[in-house]
């Protein structure tokens, strides 16, 4: 058995080894590049494959994996929208994702957007790099007290629920699938657009299924309060970016945290010498101002996570390998 990794960061390598030392049977190799027609070739002699990327994965690398032999697929991450589930079925793949490797880390991740929004940290870290130690007028605002929606109450949603909760904000929540905890305490409404015309501060956590590209768009943001603000550690697809940048420009929108963006794969995870070769214009309207902060899709980013994460991954996909039942199977039946 020949598990084959493709993306393979310096800080996972650890935990591989670690992985490795307690199933020394299987032989492990990996590269630092994504998969894609280019790197396809590098699994040839594997028996499984394990991914992590946000670029979509090419149904022409898929065919020829397939074609050399590998049915076995495991993400190290939750989202799978990089993969149209077509070309699965089409090549027989059986996949695994990881869909609890902390829920904790992006829902704390998530909370930081909001106070540091709410509280004003950029405007105070610019004045005290002005040697500017004052309060007035930066003044700020509390979660207590607040509504906060949330679309999507997943296993992140459902921690940011209970720690809003736990701030003292009042909670309005909308799934498809709504989650019984939440469902006894009462925070479920009968539609997006209640969540929007309530919520002082919107929060996303739902995947990027088709049907939810631009789910907030200028339609959307024009049901909501005006002030409000909106944090997406999600999907950036889930938000039209031309419609939030207006609504900012306008203040109809006060703030936005976005840990996700819609152009990320043109900037996200790269290193720039400077802001005038980074050319994404959505990306650009968004920088500095005062309302907006940015991370580069870092919200999942801790050691419990990627722990997790390739301890999980491989582990899901060695059974995959041996016949046996996975932890986190996915059904690729199921758009
Ligand atoms: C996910 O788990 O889907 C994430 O967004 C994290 C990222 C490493 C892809």
């Amino acid at each position: 058995m020949k598990i084959y990794l493709y993306g393979v960061r310096e800080d996972e390598k650890g935990y591989l080894k670690e992985w490795h030392n307690a199933h020394p049977e299987v032989t492990i190799d990996y590269t630092n590049q994504i998969f894609n027609d280019d790197t396809v070739d590098l699994a040839k002699d594997a028996t499984g494959v394990v991914f992590l990327q946000t670029q979509p994965y090419p149904r022409t690398a898929l065919k020829k994996l397939h074609d050399f032999g590998v049915s076995k697929i495991s993400v190290r991450n939750v989202g799978l929208d990089g993969f149209d589930f077509k070309d699965l079925r089409d090549y027989k793949f059986s996949l695994t994702n990881v869909p609890v490797y902390s829920p904790n880390a992006i829902a704390e991740h998530t909370t930081g957007l909001m106070l540091r929004l709410l509280r004003r940290v950029p405007e105070f870290d610019k004045k005290f790099n002005n040697t500017d130690f004052s309060w007035f007028p930066t003044i700020g605002e509390e979660i207590n007290g607040k509504t906060v929606g949330i679309v999507g109450t997943g296993h992140i949603g459902s921690v940011v629920a209970r720690i809003m909760m736990a701030m003292g904000a009042k909670v309005v929540a909308y799934d498809i699938k709504p989650n019984p905890y939440l469902e006894n305490l009462g925070v479920y409404v009968d539609s997006l657009d209640e969540v929007l015309a309530q919520a002082d501060i919107l929060t996303l956590h739902t995947p990027l299924a088709k049907r939810d590209v631009h789910m907030i768009d200028a339609d959307a943001i024009s049901k909501m309060k005006d002030g409000a603000i909106i944090i997406n550690a999600a999907r950036g697809g889930l938000i039209d970016t031309d419609a939030l940048i207006a609504a900012l420009d306008s203040g109809k929108i006060a703030g936005a945290g976005l840990d996700v963006l819609e152009t990320e794969n043109d900037v996200f995870q790269k290193k720039f010498n400077n802001l005038e070769e980074v050319k994404d214009p959505q990306f650009k309207a968004l920088l500095n101002r005062d309302n907006v902060i940015i991370t580069p899709h870092t919200a999942f980013y801790t050691t419990t996570a990627v722990h997790n994460m390739v301890f999980d991954s491989m582990t899901d996909n060695l059974k995959m390998q041996k016949n046996e039942q996975p932890k986190y199977p996915v059904d690729i039946n199921v758009e």
